[in-house]
């Protein structure tokens, strides 16, 4: 019996992934990039065992559900596969946020999973071939190997597609509020949400216009410029939400609380507070803040109506192996 356990934590785009142009390798229609995120995180053991008739995976102390299994159990047959081995593996998982958030689970997970299976099965890969292995499994994991600021390049083929950091932790000590207001389960997910992205007459503009943004980003942050910062991820929020609703069958994330939070959010920059927003596919308002109003942000936050709970993440270390 091999073992060998992983942390990972999630990542919050400020440029977005949203659309595939290969199912098959996981190829994103456009680069993105991302925060890592300390404070939230997933624990995944991975234990190789002959015994075992099958792959079995726990998530937060429960049995997965057949279709998570499967997806685990695909992504082992990729890390399986680079030694010729065919091994059950025993999966468990636990994360430190619940999943009812919206704070996306798969890119910890992947990443954790990845991290872990390939080392309980001996092998010894660099950042970057982890980082193309966890994409195949779940396109924001790439992200995820890595700490600080990372970027995926959307790339060419399966080898050229893989995310890097570009900047360490603490290259700008920003926050993210992450405010949930919405509880309900979400009807499609980002997996099956990628599928219909090329349907939204707005995609090809969106993946088109990319590579400027990716820059816009990059600049704002290698200055620390708040303002241009706030400008691009709230534009390029709303672009991928604008594809979203304009895909078929339409995807509307939001909700009524997202709504108000998004306004409250502008009208507190507009007072001179550093804060802007960004959403994944869900209702969950990410609230990106400098250290410095950080804990304005938490206030404001706290105190609001449509805020049912809030979580807080910083920029935090890569996916790393952990003792057992
Ligand atoms: C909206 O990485 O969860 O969070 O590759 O199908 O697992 P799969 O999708 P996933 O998509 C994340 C989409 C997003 C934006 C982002 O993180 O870039």
């Amino acid at each position: 019996m091999a073992s060998a356990t992983a942390i990972a934590h999630p990542n919050i785009a400020l440029i977005k992934y949203w659309g595939v142009r290969d199912d098959t390798l996981n190829l994103p229609a456009s680069g993105s990039l991302s925060i890592t995120l300390d404070g939230l995180e997933t624990r995944t053991k991975v234990t190789f065992d002959n015994t075992l008739p099958a792959d079995t995976l726990e998530l937060d102390g429960q049995t997965a559900n057949p279709q998570a299994t499967a997806r685990a159990s695909a992504h082992l047959d990729r890390i399986r596969h680079l030694v010729g081995s065919t091994v059950p593996a025993r999966v468990v998982s636990q994360n430190s946020f619940p999943a009812s958030t919206g704070i996306a689970s798969s890119a910890s997970g992947f990443a954790a999973l990845t991290v872990a299976a390939a080392s309980a099965m001996g092998l010894d890969l660099s950042p970057k071939e982890l980082s193309i292995l966890a994409r195949k499994g779940s396109g924001s994991a790439s992200r995820s190997i890595f700490g600080g600021f990372a970027e995926w390049h959307k790339g060419e083929d399966d080898p050229t597609s893989f995310a890097e950091q570009i900047w360490p932790p603490d290259h700008w000590d920003l926050v993210d509020w992450i405010a949930v207001v919405d509880r309900l389960p979400k009807l499609t997910g980002s997996h099956e949400g990628h599928r219909l992205a090329s349907t939204s007459p707005l995609q090809e503009t969106r993946v088109a216009s990319a590579p400027e943004r990716l820059d816009e980003c990059r600049s704002a942050l290698m200055a620390r410029d708040f303002q241009r910062l706030a400008a691009v991820v709230e534009l390029d929020s709303h672009m991928m939400h604008a594809v979203m609703m304009t895909s078929f069958p339409p995807l509307l994330y939001w909700s009524a609380g997202s709504i108000q939070l998004m306004k409250k959010v502008a009208g507190w920059r507009a007072e001179g507070i550093d804060v802007c927003y960004t959403l994944d596919a869900g209702p969950t308002v990410h609230c990106i803040t400098t250290a410095e109003h950080s804990s304005q942000v938490e206030a404001l936050l706290q105190s609001d109506a449509d805020v049912i709970e809030l979580y807080r993440g910083v920029p935090g270390p890569p996916a790393h192996l952990v003792a057992s």
